[in-house]
């Protein structure tokens, strides 16, 4: 709150127009939505969201794409080695224990790592945060929490269309009722389908339609609950999904079968989950593990950590392992030997088009019928701050990625001059 006094109080003494308008800010989610699910779908609502708002061609998630380290970018705005939340799995590598995505949720150090979440920052500038369902919302950081907060039980149906709804009443309920500012929204669809039937199936454009009508619904709902004037909904994903091959079709990654490569000179390994791998060599074993790896399959790319791709922003960090593995499109790498069936994967080099979400964004805040180039996804959470009008914290992130969608009446040119 102090932070905003200062900043109206100094427009009030230079004489600029104070904008009294008020901004609250709906993130929403839709796992492994990727940019070009709405090309073979009819999506009406996505549509007439893109026409009253602002639509990217796509966006570029960090690596590694998958669902909780992306998804804590988006609520810090910076890159995976930065925030810490390395994994979808907790795992420690002299116990040997890992724990699932979703027992992972619980773990706090996991998550409270060094970065704050956008919920803890607004709430200390004296705004009202709430968060249903989005990853890292069972945690607390530094001690604080999403002033209000559902969490997914275990075992939750996430393709229940009528939870969709409900889910959506109660977060527009607690922005009206409980007078809430920014509020982080989550539906685990349509990863799950994309993962079970593959991106390019019938059961995924299906899942795409319902995507759509609860769109449709969210923004009927917002209506319904007075907050038009109010709400800017951004509705986003944690990474995009490629069809994975195999039966023949193409010579599989198997870790086992390569020669001169054993278990037994890893003390930890973290391998069948999807296209990407760590190993921790025991000591002294490190060049013998990579020179036996590196080159022995034309799609397994092996790396050591400090060598790995800049653009990937996934060495800086003790908890990334000494080796890293990843698999080109198509591909997955399996360990002794094939425990993976889907048939869809995410988990990609973040270059990779069919690894990219989608991006669209709706409110008094957004121009309306403005369609803009790609941005990484590190670049919404200063958008974000922006539009509440509170003081980010360090991130990767830069405003002038996004703010050409911004009309200048909502948070007056200048009114923050610290990015
Ligand atoms: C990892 O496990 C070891 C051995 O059980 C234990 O000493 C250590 O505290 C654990 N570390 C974490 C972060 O849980
Ligand atoms: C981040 O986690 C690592 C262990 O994984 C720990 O050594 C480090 O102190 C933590 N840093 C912060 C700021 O919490
Ligand atoms: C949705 O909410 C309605 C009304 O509160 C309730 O009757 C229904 O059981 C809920 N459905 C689901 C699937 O949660
Ligand atoms: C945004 O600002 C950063 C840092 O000042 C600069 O490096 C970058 O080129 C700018 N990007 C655009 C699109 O202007
Ligand atoms: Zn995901």
């Amino acid at each position: 709150m102090k932070t905003r006094l200062c900043l109206l109080w100094a427009s009030f003494l230079l004489g600029a127009p104070v904008n009294k308008q008020r901004h609250r800010v709906l993130l929403i989610s839709f796992d492994g939505f990727r940019w070009d699910y709405d090309r073979d779908v009819d999506t009406p609502n996505l549509d007439k969201m893109a026409e009253d708002g602002v639509k990217a061609l796509y966006v570029t998630p960090p690596y590694i794409t998958i669902t909780s380290p992306t998804h804590f970018t988006l609520l810090s705005g910076r890159y995976v080695e930065n925030h810490g939340v390395i994994h979808n799995m907790w795992f420690n590598t002299t116990s040997l224990e890992k724990k699932s995505y979703y027992q992972s949720q619980f773990v706090n150090e996991w998550w409270d790592n060094g970065t704050l979440p956008i919920w803890i920052t607004a709430q200390r500038q004296g705004l009202k945060t709430g968060s249903l369902h989005f990853p890292g919302t069972a945690s607390s950081y530094q001690g604080e929490t999403a002033m209000v907060r559902e969490v997914e039980p275990a075992l939750y149906n996430y393709k229940n269309e009528l939870e969709w709804k409900n889910n959506t009443d109660k977060v527009m309920g607690w922005f009206r009722d409980q007078d809430l500012d920014f509020v982080s929204l989550y539906f685990g669809e349509p990863d799950g389908t994309g993962h079970r039937y593959g991106p390019d199936s019938p059961q995924r454009r299906e899942m795409v339609k319902q995507v759509d009508r609860t769109v449709g619904y969210i923004r009927e709902s917002a209506q319904r609950h007075g907050l038009d004037d109010s709400l800017n909904i951004i509705i986003t994903a944690d990474h995009g999904m490629t069809t994975v091959y195999r039966n023949g079709l193409v010579e599989e990654i198997i870790l086992s079968k390569i020669p001169g490569f054993s278990f037994s000179d890893l003390s930890f390994h973290l391998v069948d989950f999807g296209p990407s791998g760590m190993l921790l060599p025991k000591p002294g074993k490190l060049e013998k593990v990579y020179n036996a790896l590196k080159g022995s399959h034309p799609h397994l790319h092996v790396y050591k950590k400090e060598e790995l791709p800049e653009h990937l922003h996934f060495s800086k960090n003790d908890r990334i392992l000494p080796i890293i593995l990843w698999a080109d499109l198509g591909y997955v790498i399996n360990g002794y030997f094939p425990v993976q069936f889907n048939k869809g994967e995410h988990g990609f080099d973040n270059q990779e088009m069919d690894m990219k979400p989608f991006f669209r964004a709706v409110g008094p805040a957004f121009h309306k019928n403005l369609e803009v180039g790609p941005f990484e996804t590190v670049n919404i959470y200063p958008l974000m701050c922006h539009i509440l009008g509170i003081q980010p914290e360090v991130n990767d992130g830069h405003l002038n990625a996004t703010k050409h969608m911004l009309v200048t009446s909502s948070r007056a040119e200048g009114e923050f001059t610290s990015d």
